[in-house]
Formats: C-alpha cells, structure tokens, sequence
C-alpha cells in the first residue's frame, strides 16, 4: 500500500490543545495539536458514536463528548479499555499546510 497525502488545515486553523474537525478524502477526522505537534484519528468514538471533535482535549486525550470516554491522542487507546483503539493517521506540516496521509492501492501512487 502506498500513502497519499492530503491538505486538511493550515498550521493556523488550530491551537495547541485544541481539537477540531477536517475532512480527509470527503470524511470527518479529528485533528489534534499537541505541544506544536499535529495527529490526528477517527471521529467517531464507539459505544454512542459521539463525535470526538465536539469533546475537549485534556493531558494529551481526548474526552467524548457523548459519555466521558478518554483517549489517549498519541496511541489512540480508551483509557478505560485498552482493547479499544481509535484509527489513527500520519500528520506533517508541508510548506504551512498540515498534511494526512491515506493508504491507497499501490497502482494509484
Ligand atoms: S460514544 Fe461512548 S465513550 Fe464515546
């Protein structure tokens, strides 16, 4: 599989600690500055589907919104059950553009 990368923010569309919604490829993501460091995970947390951009980062996790859940950003673990891993994906600065990377077929590199 080769990775793609898309544009989904400027460095200055977030604040550290902050989360916020971009759109990857025409679906919701969180993207996440921590510490001038950009990650970024799934949005759809699991047992309600709350949406994790409307939650608050708190000590380098991410509080849902819907019932308390915590993830840790870095790994993408639930505090609560390991077992329980939000996707996770590549994120760079490129030229003051952060970037997310896909894996894409290798014949559409
Ligand atoms: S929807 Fe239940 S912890 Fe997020």
């Amino acid at each position: 599989m080769a990775k793609r990368w898309l544009e989904v923010a400027t460095i200055h569309d977030i604040d550290d600690d902050e989360v916020l919604q971009v759109e990857l490829d025409g679906f919701p993501i969180a993207l996440y500055k921590l510490a001038g460091r950009f990650l970024a995970t799934a949005d759809e947390c699991f047992c309600k589907k709350g949406v994790l951009s409307e939650g608050f980062v708190e000590d380098d996790h991410i509080v849902c919104p819907e019932c308390d859940g915590a993830f840790e950003i870095k790994t993408g673990c639930k505090v609560e059950d390991r077992n329980l891993v939000l996707k996770r994906y590549p994120a760079k600065i490129v030229n003051g553009l952060v970037v997310v990377g896909i894996s894409v077929p290798d014949e559409e590199e």
